[in-house]
């Protein structure tokens, strides 16, 4: 309904509609359109509205619609397939469906809106309508199981760059996943495999990147240890964004998948805000202190503890 709302007014974009022939167009009260207009407002579209000459629509946001994004993007495989939605509950729950029908390598889902978006460790993922960037894309690459991590590294390293590209050097990884700037997590990444013990069938990899949002409309908990490319004063548009980071992604993934994964891990390195730091890894058994010393080949990270031994993490968070 909102859509023929907002159909209708694109296609007088430059004149007035009245409430009126919309209403009779959409078959709807004008109340009720009046109630559309006022969701489209919120949602950041910009439409006048006069009681005699009725409503016009003079800007719209900045969407990651198919036509907003084929017009920018340059990949070959990723986002070739791009299914985007207004709304949905979890970009990773949508990816996984579309996988398990099979979906090709490289499809990208996208929305602007996440009503249950999840973080690791079982928690949410503030993900509010058109403030940042909230994807999944599938991957269908012939690791093992247990080298699934690596893609996940990958990522990291794809993104941070891709930060850097746009001029937010003082973007880094923690480990495994996050991405931090000054401390404050700008990034999420939540990685999901399906696959038997032999085989992977398919990686969901899920990112999270907040790009508009202020420090005013973070929730309370997230306020002092979120930020946002915003906040950190990148104004860039977030197809623009989106580009760049599909670009990173895939030049990334089929570096690793070509040569092997030792460059990217040494990439990882390099920009790693976690090596060499008094770390505290609160991993799923144990919670351990020390210094943050290497990754191992698989991406592990290894750590040493106060009796100077080394202990090798293979999933945890990590405090600094
Ligand atoms: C984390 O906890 O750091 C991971 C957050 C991952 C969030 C992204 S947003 C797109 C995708 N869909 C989800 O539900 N989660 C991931």
């Amino acid at each position: 309904m909102r859509d023929e709302v907002l159909e209708f007014l694109r296609e007088n974009q430059g004149g007035f509609v009245s409430g009126q022939d919309m209403s009779e167009a959409c078959h709807v009260s004008r109340t009720a359109i009046w109630k559309h207009i006022k969701a489209l407002r919120s949602k950041g579209y910009k439409i006048e509205s006069y009681t005699k000459k009725g409503y016009r629509l003079l800007e719209e946001p900045d969407l990651l619609s198919p036509l907003a994004m084929k017009k920018v993007l340059d990949t070959d495989v990723f986002g070739k397939r791009y299914v985007y939605m207004d709304i949905t509950e979890s970009t990773n729950l949508e990816a996984r469906k579309l996988a398990q029908q099979g979906a090709e390598e490289g499809t990208v889902v996208v929305t602007e809106e996440q009503s249950a978006g999840r973080g690791r460790l079982s928690r949410g993922w503030y993900s509010p309508f058109g403030k940042g960037i909230w994807f999944s894309i599938i991957l269908r690459p012939e690791f093992l199981p247990s080298e699934a991590a690596k893609c996940t590294l990958m990522a990291a390293v794809a993104l941070t760059k891709a930060f850097h590209k746009m001029g937010l050097s003082a973007a880094g990884i923690k480990w495994p996943n996050d991405i931090l700037v000054n401390g404050r997590k700008l990034v999420g990444i939540l990685t999901e495999m399906s696959g038997s013990m032999e085989e992977i069938n398919y990686i969901v990899m899920g990112i999270g990147i907040n790009v508009k949002t202020t420090q005013e409309e973070l929730p309370e908990e997230l306020k002092h240890i979120g930020t946002s490319l915003a906040m950190e004063g990148i104004d860039i548009e977030r197809t623009e964004a989106f580009k760049i980071i599909l670009g990173e992604l895939e030049q990334q993934y089929y570096e690793v998948l070509s040569n092997g994964f030792e460059g990217t891990l040494e990439e990882w390195k390099q920009l790693s805000v976690t090596l060499g730091q008094d770390i505290e890894v609160r991993a799923p058994d144990h919670t351990y202190e020390g210094v943050a010393m290497d990754l191992d080949t698989d991406g592990n990270l290894l750590v040493k503890v106060a009796d100077g031994t080394i202990k090798r993490i293979v999933a945890g968070d990590v405090s600094i």
